[in-house]
């Protein structure tokens, strides 16, 4: 799929924009805060119905306005197809596909996909586990709306048994609690099956693409790590009943803390990093801990050409590959393997300077005022 054009108003420093894109690569070419990555946010915006980095949509309106508008056109299995974004200061968003308004968020899943990718994601390793998280919610969000739906209950039922923890001060886990717990529970088993599953999907993809990368010479191993113990071959029930029993064992603790110390919002994913001779395993280690920054990177950037390739598959056509700033922060090697990758797909990159002789539909943007150059 690929975007033909991108209208936007009032989109945080953009007032008025209409960008009609090429098909295969585009750079939006800018000084720092003139607004390209408002430009990105705005894409991947339409593909989740949320955005990738504000807390609250809200943030996206510019400051001096009470609404703004965003209208994608794509193209999708030789179709055009059209999704339409209206936020608000004081009103729920609007979200429209082909014109026709959606019932709720989860809806806009599986229509148009994007992958993005800038530099906080290269630190999907060496950073915090927050980081790990959303790389794998964002994903799932985009493969799946009952997944989508299910992390916002989920979200809601923390915030509102952390809420409740807080204004009882409660000594006795009672009958109030027990609800919550158990609606949690059942969720946190849901979400962690699938979060399971999609780690092992993830695992096969980009262990190709890492030994692909670094010609045979390393391979990554990526596993899910749950708070509970034994998910892998644990049905759905049995899951649910050992988070049940965790959640009340830990009631004291979080009583103590007023928030809800224990469930899939604290999991993570652990990245080994394998060296290989004639295709096999050598040496183990952990990347985060052990790790070169450049081994990171090369990791980071598997992990995220798998996260294409999922999509692609899932999609059943190429996703619209977002690039953030990102290629000046890698070296040569993985700069080509990434512009490689890129000619599969149809991409945006976003810089400061442009200095390769590729192909490209160049734009500039001064102060939120976007321009054709080339
Ligand atoms: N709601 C808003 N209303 C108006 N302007 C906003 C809003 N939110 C952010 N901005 C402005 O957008 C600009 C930042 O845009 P953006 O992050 O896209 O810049 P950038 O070109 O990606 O810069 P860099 O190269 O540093 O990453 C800042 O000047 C910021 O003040
Ligand atoms: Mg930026």
């Amino acid at each position: 799929m690929y975007i033909n054009s991108l209208y936007l108003q009032n989109f945080r420093n953009i007032k008025n924009a209409n960008i009609s894109f090429s098909p295969n690569l585009n750079v939006l070419v800018g000084n720092n805060g003139m607004g390209k990555t408002n430009v990105l946010e705005s894409i991947y915006f339409l593909s989740i119905g949320k955005s990738p980095r504000a807390v609250k949509d809200i943030e996206c309106i510019n400051f001096e306005e009470s609404n703004a508008k965003l209208g994608l056109e794509f193209i999708r299995n030789k179709t055009p197809r059209k999704i339409n974004l209206n936020l608000f200061k004081n009103q729920k968003k609007t979200l429209l596909l082909d014109n026709m308004p959606l019932k709720k968020l989860s809806d806009i899943v599986g229509h148009f996909g994007s992958v993005y990718f800038s530099p906080i994601e290269l630190q999907i390793i060496s950073g915090a586990p927050t980081l790990r998280r959303r790389f794998i919610d964002i994903i799932n969000c985009q493969l799946s709306p009952q997944y989508m739906d299910e992390l916002f209950k989920y979200q809601r039922a923390i915030k509102q048994r952390n809420n409740y923890l807080k204004a009882h001060k409660t000594n006795e886990y009672n009958t109030e609690l027990e609800s919550w717990d158990i609606q949690i529970a059942s969720l946190c088993a849901s979400l962690t099956k699938r979060r399971q599953v999609f780690i092992e999907r993830l695992n096969g993809v980009a262990k190709e693409i890492h030994k692909n990368i670094t010609n045979n010479i390393e391979q990554i191993d990526i596993k899910y790590i749950s708070c509970i113990d034994d998910i892998k071959d644990a049905s759905f029930d049995e899951i649910k009943t050992q988070f049940l029993q965790k959640m009340k064992q830990n009631f004291e603790k979080d009583r103590v803390l007023e928030y809800t110390s224990f469930g899939c919002h604290n999991d993570d994913i652990d990245v080994k990093l394998q060296y290989l001779k004639d295709n096999q395993v050598i040496k183990t280690i952990n990347i985060k801990k052990s790790g070169s920054q450049g081994q990171q990177r090369t990791s980071v950037l598997s992990m995220k050409l798998a996260e294409l390739e999922i999509l692609k598959d899932e999609y059943d056509e190429p996703p619209v590959l977002l690039l953030d700033d990102v290629l000046g922060e890698l070296d040569k090697d993985r700069q080509n393997a990434l512009l490689n990758y890129c000619k599969n797909f149809q991409t945006i990159i976003t810089c400061t300077e442009w200095k390769y002789k590729i192909d490209a539909k160049i734009f500039e943007i001064n102060n939120g005022v976007i321009t054709l150059k080339q």
